[in-house]
C-alpha cells in the first residue's frame, strides 16, 4: 500500500470493554502517540453492532458504525483493529481488512489459536503487518519479550498464569473461603471474564493463550485440541485447605516445556510451593515465567485482563505497525518470531501420558481398617510411590484421604485411579490435582 504521508488512520471493529478502551486511549493519549510515531494516529471509525449503548465517550460526528465490513474496506483506514472476539464475524472483518491492504490489530486468542495458519498465510500474502500483542498476558508486553527481547534463546519452559478470572477466583476462594458462584459472578460484572465464561473456568483461554506462546516460542502451530486441559471448576475448599497445610498454593498453570521427546503441553490446576514467585501472583493479575537456554529464568507480570491494560496493549501494537508504515515497510518481524519455509508447521508436541508428575489425590472413603492399604496396593502395583498421607475426620460414613506422590508417569496414574475407583469402600470420583515442585 502507499505510504501514508500525513497521518495513520484508526478503523476499530468492537466497541464493548476493549474497544471502549482502546478509543479512551487513542482520544486521551493522541499527542503522545504523535510525538512516539512521528505522525498523527487519527480514529476514522468505530463499529459496533449496538450503536445506542452509552460507552461514555463523545466521539466526532460520523465515526462511529454499524457495519463492521465499512471499517474493513474504508481508504482512510490503514490498521484495522479486531475486538469483536470469537471466530466468525471476528475472522470475516480481519480477512476483509487484509484483502484490503490493511494492518491489522486484535486481542483475538480464539481466533489466533483456531485460524492461526490461516490468517499468517493472508498477512504473509497481502504484504501487512499483524499485532496481537493483547492476545496473551492483557497489557504485559509478553509476545514482544518472547519474540524480540529473549529472541536470542531457545525456549526451555513457560509456566504462565495466563487468565485473569481463573487467578482471581482461586486467590479470593484461598484468600476469604468463599464460594466458586459467587466469586465468579464478580469476576464478569468486572469485566474479567469472557462472554461465555466457560472459556475461563474450563480453561479453554489458557490454552488458546499457551497456543500463542508456543507458537511465539517455537515456531510451531499448536491445534488448541491436542492440549490437555482441566479446568477450575471442581477445586473446592477442602483442596484449598490441604494445599495450604502443606505449604502449596492452587494455580491454573498453562504449561509448556521441553522434556526430551518434545513439548509437553497443558493447562491444569496446579500445586506450586506457596514460596515461589507465581504462587505470590494474586487476583487478576497474570505472570508468565520463562526459562531459556542462556538468559535463564525471567518472570513477566502485570494485569492479564481489563479494558485499560488490554488497551494499552493493543494500541502498542497499532504504533509498532504506524511506525513500519511510516518507513513504508511490513514484516519486517514475521508474525510467529520465525523465518521459516513452512509458517504454518505444527510444534512437535510429547504425548501427554508421558508426561511425569507429582500428584495430589481426594479420595473419599467408608472409614473402616484395610481401605488405606487396598488404595496404596493398587497404587504400588502401577509403579505409584506414596509421599505422605493424611486423613480427616473419623467414624464418619465418608472421610477424605489426602495423598501426594512421588513422580509418576502420567499414564500410570490414570490407569491406578481407574482402579482405585472401583473399589467397593471408594465412594466418589479421586480428585487429583498435579504438582510442580521444579520450575
Ligand atoms: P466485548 O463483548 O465487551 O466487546 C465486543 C463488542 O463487539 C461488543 O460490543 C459486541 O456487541 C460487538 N460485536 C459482536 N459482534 C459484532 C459484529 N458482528 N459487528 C460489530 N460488533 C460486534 O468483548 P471484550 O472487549 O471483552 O473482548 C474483545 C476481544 O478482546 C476478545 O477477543 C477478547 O477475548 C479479547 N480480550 C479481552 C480482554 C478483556 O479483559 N476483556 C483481555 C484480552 C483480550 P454485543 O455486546 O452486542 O455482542
Ligand atoms: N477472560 C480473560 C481473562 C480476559 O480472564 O484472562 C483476558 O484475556
Amino acid at each position: 500500500m502507499t505510504i501514508p504521508p500525513q497521518e495513520i488512520g484508526v478503523g476499530i471493529v468492537g466497541f464493548g470493554t476493549v474497544g471502549t478502551g482502546t478509543v479512551k486511549l487513542l482520544l486521551e493519549n493522541a499527542e503522545l502517540l504523535r510525538k512516539r510515531v512521528g505522525i498523527p494516529i487519527r480514529l476514522v471509525r468505530v463499529a459496533d453492532r449496538d450503536v445506542v449503548k452509552d460507552r461514555g465517550i463523545r466521539l466526532p460526528e460520523g465515526v462511529f458504525i454499524e457495519d463492521g465490513m465499512r471499517v474493513a474496506r474504508d481508504p482512510d483506514v490503514h490498521i484495522l483493529v479486531e475486538l469483536v472476539g470469537g471466530t466468525g464475524a471476528a475472522k470475516d472483518f480481519l480477512l476483509e481488512a487484509v484483502r484490503n491492504g490493511k494492518s491489522v490489530v486484535t486481542a483475538n486468542k480464539a481466533l489466533l489459536a483456531e485460524c492461526g495458519p490461516e490468517i499468517v498465510k493472508a498477512v504473509h500474502a497481502a504484504g501487512v503487518d499483524i499485532g496481537f500483542e493483547a492476545s496473551v498476558g492483557g497489557g504485559i508486553p509478553i509476545i514482544r519479550t518472547l519474540r524480540e527481547g529473549l529472541a536470542a534463546n531457545r525456549i526451555r519452559a513457560i509456566f504462565g498464569i495466563i487468565n485473569g478470572t481463573c487467578n482471581y477466583i482461586l486467590s479470593r476462594m484461598t484468600r476469604e473461603g468463599k464460594p466458586f458462584a459467587e466469586i465468579l459472578a464478580e469476576a464478569q460484572a468486572a469485566g474479567l471474564a469472557e462472554a461465555d465464561p466457560s472459556f475461563d473456568i474450563d480453561g479453554i483461554d489458557t490454552a488458546h493463550k499457551l497456543a500463542i506462546l508456543v507458537w511465539i516460542a517455537t515456531g510451531g502451530h499448536v491445534p488448541p485440541k491436542e492440549i490437555f486441559v482441566q479446568g477450575i471448576r471442581e477445586i473446592d475448599q477442602e483442596d484449598i485447605a490441604f494445599a495450604k497445610e502443606f505449604g502449596y498454593t492452587i494455580k491454573l498453570l498453562a504449561i509448556a516445556k521441553e522434556n526430551g521427546v518434545g513439548i509437553e503441553v497443558r493447562v491444569h490446576p496446579t500445586m506450586i510451593p506457596s514460596h515461589y514467585l507465581l504462587a505470590t501472583v494474586d487476583g487478576a493479575y497474570n505472570a508468565i515465567y520463562v526459562k531459556g537456554d542462556f538468559v535463564g529464568s525471567s518472570l513477566s507480570y502485570g494485569q492479564g485482563a481489563g479494558m485499560l491494560p488490554t488497551a494499552s496493549a493493543v494500541v502498542s501494537d497499532v504504533i509498532e505497525i504506524a511506525r513500519n508504515l511510516r518507513r513504508g515497510c511490513a514484516g519486517r518481524i514475521p508474525p510467529g518470531g520465525y523465518f521459516l519455509a513452512d509458517p504454518s508447521a505444527r510444534a512437535n508436541l510429547a504425548p501427554f501420558d508421558q508426561v511425569h508428575s507429582e500428584y495430589y489425590l481426594k479420595i473419599r472413603v467408608v472409614d473402616k481398617p484395610g481401605v488405606l492399604s487396598r488404595i496404596a496396593g493398587v497404587l504400588g502395583s502401577h509403579a505409584i510411590s506414596i509421599a505422605s498421607v493424611l486423613q480427616k475426620g473419623q467414624g464418619q460414613t465418608a472421610v477424605p484421604i489426602f495423598i501426594v506422590t512421588h513422580r509418576a508417569k502420567e499414564s500410570d496414574m490414570r490407569a491406578a485411579l481407574a482402579e482405585v475407583d472401583r473399589l467397593p469402600d471408594v465412594l466418589d470420583r479421586t480428585r487429583m490435582i498435579r504438582i510442580e515442585n521444579n520450575l
